[in-house]
């Protein structure tokens, strides 16, 4: 099959989080299958070039009509570590990606309305007839929208969309000067529930809804997720569109890209391990130690890599940091801000909490050190409020440092209680799990675990090895992908 993978980010060239992850390790797995994948991105300015081979000059010129005008992009191709990406930069226009950062304008709305649009064009002009195109989250929610209602007309009448969503949180509010720039015209038609229409706001457009609507396939990233979604605030008023739309919706559970993320072979982490060699871990320890000024000692370390966002449970993650130091621990924090407030909070922490052997707060975006930290840390606590599939407890379990998670999202399909997980056999159980939002249940399942490190180290061992076995790969995801998009392809 010929899949185009049209998204906002792509690891490790442009990633705010997972998303990257997912858009370059599903191209990957899909190519080891033997398909042809192309993917469509921004072009931001503020991407990583260096992990870019081969973008010299324009591969094309592009004329994208935008309220009633047109605005001439260029279309660069590049290599992304082996994957063909194309970069879609508009020159006129309000400057759309060139903002120094990826998310977060006034204008964002327009900015990937202007891209959904641009990546049809793209297709359109050069002549690529892709048999799937998958689209990911609300940035390219108006995507299907536009293909069905207007592309399937000029050219592209045979293509089917998969639309994944990774977070139900941001879904593209809009005003109806969106329609009015890509060309969908018809604006009461646009306005109604069954379409386009927010389910809280009547006078606002919603761009996941427009993309649950259209597809052909929609899918968030772990069953447990899907269930929540439909069933719970969780899916942020689109639980009732989604199902109206459940017979194309369901839950299939990210991969982690097990090339990228491999102890054996990772060119940020100082000393390889396997769990053969496992005593080989203690030495990136000492490393991640060294690298951050903390005491060399006998104590067991604490990690959490993440957004520091509501989502991400960030009181619980404050409440870590000192209860793993008062429980003898050291503990690490890796955290890039989305929120203003809790920026400075975790700023003021890092001010004062950053003499303490014992501890450091790292605060923005660092992927080499995140290697370091996933391969140097014990353990990995991830106490978020909600979480759709996440991926820090699994490259976590991919490199030997046991997840404490609260039972929410895909972490519940992914991590099993040591203790009392009543489905899985103690030697299938790989990390802690907690329920409640209160500083007790986070309490509860650290303290064991810390216990577990300090008291019975051989049994830690043993956890550690169980984590380490399970296969958290794109290969069962990957393959679930295909079935969709082949039963997709033939309806
Ligand atoms: P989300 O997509 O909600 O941010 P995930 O757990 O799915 O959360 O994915 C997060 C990804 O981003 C992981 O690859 C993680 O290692 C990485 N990451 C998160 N924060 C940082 C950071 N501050 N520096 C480096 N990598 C980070
Ligand atoms: C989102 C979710 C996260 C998920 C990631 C990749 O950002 O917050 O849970 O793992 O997307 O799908």
């Amino acid at each position: 099959m010929y899949v185009v993978q049209i998204a906002s980010e792509c690891a490790p060239v442009i990633k705010a989080g997972g998303l990257g992850d997912v858009v370059y390790g599903l191209s990957r797995e899909l190519e080891i299958r033997g398909h042809c994948v192309e993917l469509i991105l921004p072009m931001y300015d503020c991407m990583r070039y260096d992990h870019i081979w081969g973008l010299h000059d324009a591969y094309r010129d592009l004329w994208v009509p935008w309220f009633g005008g047109a605005i001439h992009c260029s279309v660069f191709c590049g290599w992304v570590h082996g994957r063909v990406c194309f970069f879609i930069q508009p020159h006129s226009g309000d400057n759309f990606f060139n903002r120094g950062r990826y998310y977060g304008e006034l204008d964002d709305h327009m900015r990937f309305a202007f891209f959904s649009k641009a990546a049809l064009e793209f297709l359109l002009q050069s002549n690529k007839r892709p048999d799937i195109i998958h689209c990911h989250d609300w940035q390219t929610g108006l995507l299907p929208v536009l293909l069905f209602e207007m592309y399937k007309y000029n050219g592209l009448w045979n293509q089917r969309v998969c639309y994944t969503i990774h977070n139900f949180k941001h879904q593209g509010i809009a005003g109806a000067d969106v329609l009015w720039a890509t060309g969908l015209n018809r604006e009461p038609y646009y306005f109604t529930y069954d379409r386009l229409q927010d389910n809280f706001n009547p006078f606002a457009l919603n761009f996941m809804k427009g993309g649950i609507v259209y597809s052909n396939y929609v899918n968030t990233v772990s069953p447990h997720h899907a269930w929540e979604a439909r069933y719970t605030d969780i899916g942020y008023g689109l639980g009732h569109t989604l199902e109206l739309h459940q017979h194309k919706f369901g839950g299939i559970l990210n991969g982690v890209d097990y090339e990228v993320w491999n102890p054996e072979d990772d060119r940020y982490i100082p000393y390889h391990y396997s769990p053969e060699n496992l005593q080989d871990k203690v030495l990136n320890k000492k490393a991640l130690r060294e690298r951050l000024l903390l005491e060399e000692s006998d104590k067991p370390l604490v990690a959490f890599i993440g957004r520091l966002d509501q989502q991400k449970g960030v009181h619980l993650v404050h409440h870590a940091i000192y209860y793993a130091l008062n429980k003898g621990a050291q503990f690490v924090l890796l955290g890039s801000a989305t929120e203003g407030g809790i920026n400075s909070w975790f700023h003021h922490e890092k001010h004062h909490l950053n003499d303490n052997p014992n501890c450091h707060l790292e605060l923005g975006f660092n992927e080499e050190l995140s290697h370091l930290i996933y391969a140097g840390a014990d353990l990995i606590v991830v106490p978020s409020n909600y979480e759709p599939c996440g991926l820090t407890q699994t490259i976590g379990l991919r490199y030997g440092t046991v997840p404490i998670v609260r039972g929410v999202g895909g972490l519940l399909n992914t991590v099993f209680d040591r203790d009392h997980d009543p489905n899985k056999p103690p030697e299938e159980r790989n990390g802690y799990v907690f329920y409640q939002t209160d500083f007790n249940a986070l309490e509860s399942a650290m303290g064991r675990a810390l216990d577990l490190w300090f008291n019975e180290p051989e049994e830690f061992r043993k956890l550690v090895l169980q984590g380490m076995a399970c296969d958290y790969s794109w290969n069962n995801p990957g393959a679930q992908y295909v079935g969709v998009y082949e039963h997709i392809r033939h309806k």
